[in-house]
């Protein structure tokens, strides 16, 4: 049987591919995709994402989402994926337009005809956030929520924990779904700095297929500070491996928290051997996601191929 998924995104490089290979998997149900303010404004990540249903033909509504995070100026990311958000990657306009309702409401639509849906964040909490904040029983219905961000305290050895993109920029929403009594599993942005795809791998997937041409031309000015220049992390990629292929993953049960430093929030997962609401991911197989990633990468075919 195949998983209810709605996935909540601000494409951006990496969620482009998240979202393209996910398309091709065999074993989810994407019901509904929410744009999120996170790389760039919403009106750009709304229409990123309708792009990329166009492309494939995929009729999967669109909700747009809110137009940044609940309690703080939204601080993009153009100097990483590019000022439309798919780096040297681009389009004329879009024929469709998302649903009518909004990314909080038409989720909470989504989970009254399909209570058993997991949720999968891949930008800042916002929409989530919003959706438990005004339907705080929705809580008990989403199966998950699973989202990438935050990294594993032990991986970098700083002396305090880094402030990772989507959750600083949207820190008192993440405190929100933490806190909502929903399972939760969190996908640290660890993850996606090393199983990168590196300049000869780029240079290959040019040639697999035109979804191989689009990533390489996505990668090719994709500047994500945490891989050195001409590689490509996959971060939000490592999120939705999890929910096409979870025994890639070692999980431990943690009690997370967000703390503040210098104004800017950064999650603090706090490992431990009790059974809890909420879990970690702490390893991944790096050679079955690449398995996966190019197997995802050769079905992936645009209508014209
Ligand atoms: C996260 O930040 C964004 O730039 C990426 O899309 C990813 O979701 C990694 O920290
Ligand atoms: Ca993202």
């Amino acid at each position: 049987m195949r998983k209810n998924l709605i996935i909540d995104t601000d494409p951006g490089i990496d969620d482009a591919v998240a979202l393209i290979t996910s398309f091709f998997a065999p074993n989810i149900d994407i019901k509904l995709i929410c744009s999120t303010a996170g790389n760039l404004g919403i009106d750009v990540t709304t229409r990123n994402a309708l792009h990329l249903c166009e492309l494939y033909e995929k009729n999967i509504p669109v909700a747009k989402g809110l137009p940044g995070p609940l309690n703080r100026p939204l601080e993009e990311a153009f100097g990483v994926h590019g000022a439309m958000g798919f780096g040297d990657y681009v389009y004329d306009g879009v024929k469709t337009k998302e649903i009518d309702l909004p990314a909080y409401e038409a989720m909470h639509k989504v989970l009254e005809i399909y209570p058993d849906t997991t949720i999968l964040v891949l930008g800042p909490l916002t929409n989530v956030a919003k959706l438990l904040l005004e339907y705080p029983e929705d809580s008990k219905k989403i199966k998950e929520i699973i989202f990438m961000g935050g990294t594993k305290d032990d991986v970098l050895h700083q002396d305090k924990p880094y402030p990772e993109f989507n959750i600083s920029r949207d820190p008192e929403a993440c405190e929100i779904v933490l806190n909502s009594g929903a399972d939760v599993l969190i996908i640290p942005m660890d993850f996606g700095h090393y199983a990168y795809i590196d300049e000869e791998e780029i240079k290959r997937i040019r040639h697999i297929n035109a979804t191989g041409k689009l990533f390489a031309i996505m990668y090719q000015n994709y500047k994500d500070g945490h891989v050195t220049d001409g590689n490509a992390a996959t971060h939000d990629s490592c999120a939705t491996a999890y929910i096409i292929e979870p025994t890639l993953f070692k999980l431990e049960y943690c009690k997370p928290c967000i703390k503040y430093y210098d104004g800017k929030g950064v999650l603090v997962s706090n490992i431990t051997k009790r059974k809890t609401r909420w879990r970690l991911a702490v390893d991944m197989d790096y050679d079955g996601f690449k398995n996966l990633y190019y197997g995802l990468m050769n079905v992936a075919k645009t209508p014209n191929e």
